[in-house]
Formats: structure tokens, sequence, C-alpha cells
């Protein structure tokens, strides 16, 4: 099993730190698709991950791989564009390395975003879902291994992992904005493959609203070090089974998240600023 120690981490954070001289308010991760936020980043530095010590690279169609820091509004922001997944082949332990960077330096708020198949059929692709809670059926852990007391306790409590103040805010935007967005659960499956009927029929009477293959990681990175998490899914597909017949795609997925991308866009930039 691979082990990181703290100053590990150390070394991403303090390069990142000597790049981009100031101190980020909010940390933001952008999922599938949605890379187009980035371009409303005020006074943007940029950093490729590939230059960053210690940290990982992206393969996955959609996904930058670039790290990038600016302003919205009166808040310094840092985002990834581009994440990191199991399915890449990254270990759990690997998938730790984003959040605890964050966490160095400084970042207390984050905000994970993502795309997501629908399980609830009240939902329609291009839906905003607040992640109220997850469900996670794989055992692996980012914090499986020795504890980094430094980061945070063995044993750490996760029923408000989801800040249902940050949530509260969101939503109020949300409704303001009139996006159609809902509040639910978010079930991890580890992919590359998408579900099978089955496993969304399970996925619905274990009380999912919504699947996919990330965030979850990073979520309980996050909270494992006190970190403030607001999830923030947008629903690309309807997941597998719920309508016969249908096929799903990865281009199905980039093609409701390029449809709704001024509307993400716009909602984060508020969100970000009023949070
Ligand atoms: N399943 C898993 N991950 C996803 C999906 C899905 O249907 N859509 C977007 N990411």
């Amino acid at each position: 099993m691979q082990v990181f120690d703290y100053s590990y981490y150390q070394k991403s954070a303090e390069y990142v730190k000597s790049v981009i001289c100031d101190t980020p308010d909010i940390g933001v991760v952008i999922g599938s698709a949605l890379g187009r936020f980035t371009d409303i980043i005020q006074n943007p530095v940029v950093i490729d991950y590939s230059d960053i010590p210690n940290f990982l690279v992206s393969t996955v169609k959609f996904h930058d791989g670039k790290l990038i820091f600016g302003r919205i509004g009166e808040k310094n922001v840092l985002c990834m564009s581009g994440r990191f997944h199991l399915y890449e082949g990254y270990s759990m332990a690997q998938l730790s390395i984003p959040m605890r960077m964050f966490r160095l330096l400084g970042i207390k708020k984050v905000i994970l975003t993502n795309a997501a198949g629908v399980v609830n059929a009240d939902y329609c692709p291009g839906d905003f879902m607040l992640i109220r809670d997850h469900i996670k059926l794989t055992s692996l852990s980012p914090l499986t291994g020795p504890n980094i007391e430094a980061f945070g306790d063995r044993f750490f409590d996760v029923s408000d992992m989801y800040s249902s103040s940050l949530r509260d805010k969101a939503l109020r935007i949300a409704n303001e904005m009139r996006l159609s967005v809902h509040e639910g659960v978010y079930m991890y499956f580890a992919g590359p493959q998408f579900e099978t009927p089955a496993e969304i029929r399970m996925a619905s009477i274990l009380g999912a609203d919504a699947v996919g293959m990330s965030t979850i990681p990073e979520a309980l990175t996050a909270a494992h070090c006190k970190m403030q998490v607001l999830g923030i899914s947008v629903i690309t597909n309807m997941a597998a089974g719920i309508v016969p017949a249908a096929r799903l795609s990865h281009e199905e997925v980039a093609d409701t998240a390029t449809r709704i991308a001024e509307d993400f866009s716009e909602y984060l930039k508020r969100v970000i600023s009023e949070l």
C-alpha cells in the first residue's frame, strides 16, 4: 500500500504557494466537461499539474489538467480544471493529494462539482443537485493507512460533511436564479464502465438520487481535515436502464454539460461570491 507522509503533501503546496504568492479563500474542483467555467476567473495564474511536485496528471478526455488561481468577485479562488479518479489507475491514497494540498494552502471551504447520471425520476438532464449525503459501497477510502494527525483524527464524523450552511446558501442562490435544483444523495461507483441497469435499480432502492465516479474520495479527504464541502452535481444523463434501450456515452455527458455551461458558470460565480 502506498503511504504518503505530511511532507509529501507539503512539497506540492509549497510549489503552488511560491507561484501564486497569495492565499486562496476557496477551492473548486471542476468536473467532466464543465471546464468552461474557468474562463470567468479574473487575473488567472495557470499551473500545469505536471509542474507540481508530487501531484498527479489528468488522463481523461474533457479534463484539462490545470490548476488556476485568480479572482471571482471579492474572492481568491484556486480551481482544479480536471480531476483524478480511481478508474485512471490512481489509488485512493493518491486521490487524497489534491484536497490535502488545498488544506495546506489555507483553504477551508471547497466546492466539488461533477457530472452525474440520474436515478431519481423527478430529475432531468440539465438539472443541478446539491449533494446532501452520499453512499459508497466500496470499502476503499482515501483515509485508509496510517493516520496523519496534523490533518485530522483517525475516526471522524461525516454526518454533516456536506455542510448544511453552505448548501442552504447555494439552494437560495439557485432558487433566486430560477435554476432547476434538487438536494439529493450521490452514490459513488468506481467505473470506468457505466453502471448496469440492475446496479441502478439497487441504487434507487438504497435511496440514491444520482450516480457518478468521482467527488467522494475528495469529499472524504476534505472532511477529514475539517474543510467545509459543497457538492454540486450537474445531471447529464438518465442512468442505465431508466430509459429502456437507451445507451450511455461520455459524449452525451459532455453534450449536456456543454448545453448548461453558461448557467453553470453563472451559478458557480454567484455561489463563490456569496459563500
Ligand atoms: N454513471 C456514472 N457516472 C456518470 C454518469 C452515469 O450515468 N453520468 C455522468 N457521470
